[in-house]
């Protein structure tokens, strides 16, 4: 799985690193133990229900109650969220009735539609238990958008589509990455029995002389195409791949410029002393096992390169196993998150569930009229407190003082053990330290967690009883030995 969509290297400006205080309902929740009954799902030993739909579990069910909870928020749906706000402006880039938008796709898919459908090889490390939200070993929390996009062929209910929803992926603690977020996934398709003369490369000219023009500087290094990076397919015409990329790359370029644009008049508002520099954005070769060619498009943004999508060429095996194989076509995915929090500098990820009003009301009539979208403005920060937690890795014969071999050991479980001990309270965690003994061979680590709730200042006691619990659970769950 490419994790471009929700890159570490999203950086949201020092300035705006003060935090804005609004989780109070979400945040009081998760600080207690779950009670079961305030999730909407159910979960007995052998069947998970959710909504109405029930799925016998097997020993693949890694799902915690936490990510369970959010399943129904759909915040891209919800009016003058940020998140759907983010949505609506991409959508008004690709216009109905050319492109149907489908936003109400159920998260729970099958491991075909998320991973088989693509392309993505048995052995993709996207789909093992460490990073995804398994139900059953054939039903998972989808990872992406990307998992509709071959059911939305067989539909062939337009020429062009946007989904957006909800996306879930195990994965590290910070500013940047929750394990619920958002993306969109676009595509166009062209038909070759429908096309004026069975002519695709005309056609698809004819359509990117309708696209509205731009004066954006592009960076586009490469040839359209590359024998062994970005191969043409064999079943594509050379012009027809080189004309359904150039509207792809025109379609999302013109996305950038309606998301900076509105990004840059909403800091100008706020700071006349902003400083204006013109919007450079540069197109890279990429790899997608569903694509060829493909890319992914950076944004020069407050000094950094920072990717917003990814996208390329269908493979035209996806239209051939939909129903639809005298059709061709283009697909990208971006994330809203990451547009959102640049759009209307929301510093931290962990906001976006916030249901406190001095933080929705920030975005009210944003739907209705985008001139109306402002900047965040954060009202206060309370303080980080941070902790360390240092162990040993649990060994076959750590007893009888090493040579045995390590436990299997993936980062992503120990996010998941401080998420579920101090749900979003635990802003941020990484690893400070790591060695192994020279002479026992077993390996230490040490993890630096960031307590830091956004409703009020956590006293020490507080943050101590927190930690202690994730430590005990690391034991309970890991096996390690604290230090
Ligand atoms: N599904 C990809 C991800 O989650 C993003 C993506 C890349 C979607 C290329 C596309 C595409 O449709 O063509 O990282």
């Amino acid at each position: 799985m490419s994790s471009l969509t929700r890159s570490k290297r999203f950086s949201t400006g020092s300035e705006a690193l003060a935090l804005f205080i609004g989780l109070s309902n979400a945040t009081s929740r998760r600080w207690g133990p779950c009670s079961p009954c305030r999730y909407n799902s159910t979960t007995s030993t052998d069947t998970f229900t959710i909504e109405g739909k029930s799925y016998p579990k097997d020993s693949w069910h890694n799902l915690p109650p936490n990510i369970t909870f959010y399943i129904s928020r759909r915040l891209h749906t919800t009016k003058d969220h940020p998140i759907s706000i983010t949505r609506s402006i991409i959508e008004s880039r690709f216009p109905s009735p050319t492109y149907k938008y489908h936003n109400k796709f159920f998260p729970i898919v099958t491991t075909h539609q998320n991973f088989d459908s693509l392309g993505f090889p048995l052995d993709h490390p996207g789909r093992s238990k460490t990073d995804t939200y398994y139900i059953n070993s054939s039903t998972v929390l989808r990872t992406h958008t990307s998992a509709h996009q071959a059911d939305t062929f067989r539909l062939n209910a337009s020429e062009g589509f946007l989904i957006s929803a909800d996306v879930y992926r195990r994965d590290a603690i910070d500013r940047s990455h929750y394990p619920i977020f958002h993306q969109m996934e676009g595509a166009r398709m062209w038909d070759r029995r429908t096309v004026p003369n069975g002519d695709i490369a005309a056609a698809v000219w004819a359509d990117i002389e309708r696209l509205p023009k731009h004066d954006m500087k592009v960076e586009d290094p490469n040839p359209p195409t590359h024998a062994e990076r970005n191969p043409l397919q064999k079943e594509h015409r050379r012009e027809e791949a080189e004309a359904i990329a150039a509207h792809l790359k025109r379609s999302l370029e013109g996305v950038v410029v309606e998301i900076f644009t509105r990004a840059k008049r909403a800091a100008l508002a706020a700071d006349p002393g902003f400083r204006d520099e013109p919007l450079r954005v540069r197109w890279i070769e990429a790899y997608f096992p569903f694509t060829s060619p493909s890319w992914e498009l950076e944004v020069f943004w407050q000094g950094d390169w920072l990717e917003v999508l990814g996208c390329g060429v269908v493979k035209q095996s996806l239209f051939t196993n939909a129903g639809v194989p005298d059709q061709l076509g283009w697909a990208f995915g971006i994330g809203l998150e990451r547009i959102a929090m640049l759009l209307f500098e929301i510093p931290d990820i962990r906001l976006f569930w916030s249901k406190d009003p001095r933080f929705l009301d920030q975005f009210k009539g944003v739907s209705d009229n985008f001139n109306n979208l402002r900047k965040f403005v954060p009202v206060s920060k309370y303080p980080a407190c941070y902790k360390d937690v240092a162990f040993w890795l649990k060994s076959s014969s750590s007893a009888a003082g090493g040579g045995g071999k390590e436990m299997e050991f993936h980062e992503n479980d120990i996010m998941e053990i401080v998420r579920d001990v101090a749900g979003d309270v635990a802003e941020d965690v990484r690893m400070t330290d790591s060695f192994t003994h020279p002479k026992t061979g077993r390996r230490s680590m040490c993890y630096r967690i960031n307590y830091r709730s956004l409703e009020r200042t956590l006293t020490n006691e507080e943050a101590n009883e927190v930690h202690e619990r994730v430590r005990g659970k690391l034991v309970e769950k890991l096996g390690v030995e604290l230090r």
